[in-house]
């Protein structure tokens, strides 16, 4: 058993009388002590994975189908007070843009603190204590002072540092870190994954790291899922992938990367663009854009196949 294992993993919007199925059978596991990146263009369906696991998903979005298995109990089945429990304490959570996470008018340090009083039976005194520790090891250097400052004192990715703090401040088995760099530069963005790489080594932590950045994810972690349309299209190592990745799209997007030289060209180098929820095409929705496209692909969606150890891909060419 994995420390999460989804399965068939169905997430819909229902709007007017339309059906838009933004999760579609995804399924995935994340090894203890291990980061998974899960990868896609924008609207492929990531963030509403990660708010499925959490049982974060707003109306009209509603998780229709699957299984969440967390540290051995499905977290479907759990009522909403038992669902609080597992939320911030034992999987943490780190999104996108660190102003808004971030209460204006407390002490950044103080929000930490209540991080832990929410979870933890502890004091005042010792969840301060231990909230100044944590800011140690998020990397600042004068914690005290930094406890009692403002978010608007911080920078993008000194905001950042604290909302991981408070993700990791009661010691959770599993962060979920929601495109955590993308609204900060580019020096900036490799120190702050540094130290999400750093943390997980350094504990039993294991990460789910969201990002449609696929470069990223070539030193990050060990495992990658590839999202497109709602579907997992492809899992795989994370070595293997970038030796030789399996699935059409996923190699598409590897040239487009790190394709001819002179080839400056991104995503855009494959043919079309990403199909919208509601107009999907019938059969396998990479169809429309795939270079090795036969005819079964037109009519009907290949499932998703085991092809070799951790190695999962939805393609009718394996
Ligand atoms: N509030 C919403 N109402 C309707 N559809 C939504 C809403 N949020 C997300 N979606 C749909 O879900 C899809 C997946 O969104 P999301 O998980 O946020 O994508 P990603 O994080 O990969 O960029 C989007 O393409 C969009 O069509
Ligand atoms: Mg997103």
């Amino acid at each position: 058993m994995q420390l999460l294992d989804v399965t068939d993993l169905n997430t819909s919007f229902f709007i007017d009388n339309n059906v838009m199925h933004a999760v579609d059978g995804v399924s995935f596991s994340v090894p203890k002590g291990e980061i998974f990146g899960l990868v896609g263009e924008s609207g492929c369906g990531k963030t509403m994975t990660a708010l499925s696991v959490m049982r974060l998903v707003q109306p009209p979005g509603r998780i229709v189908k699957g299984q969440v298995v967390f540290e051995g109990k499905d977290l479907l089945g759990l009522s909403e007070r038992e669902m609080e429990k597992v939320r911030g304490d034992r999987i943490g959570m780190v999104f996108q843009e660190p102003m808004s996470a971030l209460n204006p008018v407390f002490r950044v340090g103080e929000q930490i603190s209540e991080a832990i009083i929410i979870h933890k039976n502890v004091g005042k005194k010792e969840a301060k204590d231990r909230a100044v520790e944590l800011l140690k090891q998020v990397g600042f250097d004068e914690p005290e002072k930094r406890y009692s400052q403002y978010p608007h004192q911080l920078s993008g990715g000194q905001r950042q540092r604290i909302l991981i703090g408070i993700a990791i401040s009661c010691g959770p088995s599993l962060v979920i870190a929601d495109e955590p760099t993308t609204a900060l530069d580019v020096a900036t963005e490799s120190q702050i994954i540094n130290l999400l790489e750093n943390l997980v080594n350094d504990s039993a932590m294991s990460m789910i790291f969201i990002t449609h950045n696929l470069n990223i994810m070539r030193k990050l972690g060990k495992r990658i899922g590839i999202m497109y349309a709602g579907r997992m299209l492809e899992q795989n190592l994370v070595d293997v992938f970038f030796r030789e990745p399996l699935h059409p799209y996923s190699k598409g997007l590897l040239s487009s990367i790190y394709g001819l030289a002179g080839n400056q060209k991104r995503l855009t180098a494959i043919p079309g663009s990403v199909p919208k929820l509601a107009e999907l095409p019938r059969g396998c929705k990479f169809h429309p854009r795939c270079p090795y496209v036969m005819p079964v692909c037109r009519e009907e969606e290949p499932v998703i196949k085991e092809v070799g150890k951790g190695q999962w891909v939805r393609c009718y060419l394996y």
